[in-house]
């Protein structure tokens, strides 16, 4: 009796305060319904301090490596080098084969910065990527020589990358993408230096071997893309490293690349997750962004209800990966380029889109905060 008196005197001299805090609530959710707010550095920020704690750092809260990918450009752009430091414990290394720009002529300038980088800064480096035909030079991609003097080369590629780095660089992706997004075997330049798929298949394994012998304590990656969306290339990678794993080639892990969209199933993720965690090998979020305008619509306005769908997509790759994933076989999730203003599809593809966690200011974005809940659970 006396609690629900006190109570009620409390009441009666708090309503009014609680009348406007609860008006003023609702006139600002009206806002957001009524007119979609367009991104900008501010309305990222207002919403996600509404939403999260912003003292909270990826790397602090993850329980397993959070990478980002950038080039040493970032180390002079004081705002992202900023988000980037205090972010991330893993950084992907980019080593693609276009670092040998002639036979046996290298140029490790960039690989160096971060080899060095890291001698100063607590951070896991992981290599992407020994053997990708994707941007690699003609020089290789129109091989003059022999099937057998093509292998040299390429192990002589995969040699010396790894073991100038040995024990530094922790993780190689040592093959990118071998199949296609049906699950065949793409047949690439490098395909064709072989007359058979099973040929092909032997050389990889080959490639493995190179990479282990090179450093053997370095954790050998297959890397691809769409696991989580096509069951059949999902089976052919696995199939793939099983056969690895039964003929003692050294593998230790598979890199899901996730280069998702808004539209991207959580069944999907969920099932990749399961089947890759089945393999008992490494598992690693490689490549993660989210396109918020799959069907490339050059007109897509970029709104507050994208921006937040966004954030739901990146929590539940992140929390998915926490549960399904387990702790010893958590190589870490690695986002892919750093701002919207960097990001391969944007700058590279042309699409009108925002796909990463950073905006094009360096700025968190609700996405950064979805990842951020994510790892909490
Ligand atoms: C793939 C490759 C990466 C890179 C991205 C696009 O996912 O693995 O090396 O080329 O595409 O930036």
């Amino acid at each position: 009796m006396y609690l629900i008196s006190t109570t009620s005197t409390h009441l009666a001299k708090f309503l009014p305060m609680l009348t406007l805090i609860v008006i003023t609530g609702l006139m600002t959710a009206c806002d957001q319904q009524i007119d979609p707010i367009k991104e900008s550095t501010e309305t990222n920020i207002a919403s996600a301090a509404r939403t999260a704690d912003t003292n909270a750092t990826l790397k602090s809260t993850a329980t397993f490596p959070i990478g980002a990918t950038p080039g040493s450009w970032i180390s002079k752009k004081t705002k992202g080098y900023q988000m980037f430091e205090s972010n991330f414990s893993s950084k992907t290394v980019h080593a693609y084969m276009s670092i040998e720009s002639a036979e046996n002529k290298f140029n490790f300038q960039e690989i160096d910065y971060w080899v060095k980088w890291a001698e100063s800064n607590p951070i896991r480096l992981h290599g992407h990527c020994l053997v990708f035909h994707t941007g690699a030079p003609d020089w290789m991609l129109q091989y003059k020589g022999t099937t057998a003097q093509f292998e040299q080369m390429i192990k002589n590629h995969i040699q010396t990358i790894v073991s100038r780095h040995k024990g530094k660089i922790k993780s190689w992706d040592v093959y990118n993408e071998v199949f296609t997004s049906k699950g065949g075997i793409d047949q690439t330049a490098f395909r064709k230096m072989y007359s058979s798929d099973e040929d092909y298949m032997k050389f990889i394994k080959r490639c493995f071997q190179w990479a282990h012998e090179a450093d053997p304590k370095a954790q050998l990656f297959y890397n691809d893309y769409s696991l989580e969306n096509s069951q059949a290339k999902l089976d052919a990678v696995i199939k793939m490293v099983e056969d690895f794993k039964r003929s003692g080639v050294q593998i230790d892990g598979i890199g899901s690349q996730m280069h998702i969209n808004l539209n991207t199933s959580e069944a999907g993720i969920r099932n990749s997750f399961l089947k890759l965690a089945a393999t008992g090998l490494l598992v690693h979020v490689s490549e993660l962004d989210v396109a918020l305008n799959p069907s490339n619509d050059a007109n897509l306005e970029i709104n507050q209800q994208l921006l937040n769908a966004q954030r739901s997509k990146y929590q539940s790759v992140a929390s998915l990966y926490k549960q399904i994933i387990p702790g010893r076989l958590q190589h870490g999730i690695t986002v892919w380029d750093f701002s919207d203003a960097d990001s391969w599809i944007v700058a590279q593809k042309k699409k009108k889109d925002a796909p990463c966690i950073f905006d094009a200011n360096y700025n968190k974005k609700p996405a950064f905060y979805g990842i951020l809940d994510g790892l909490k659970n």
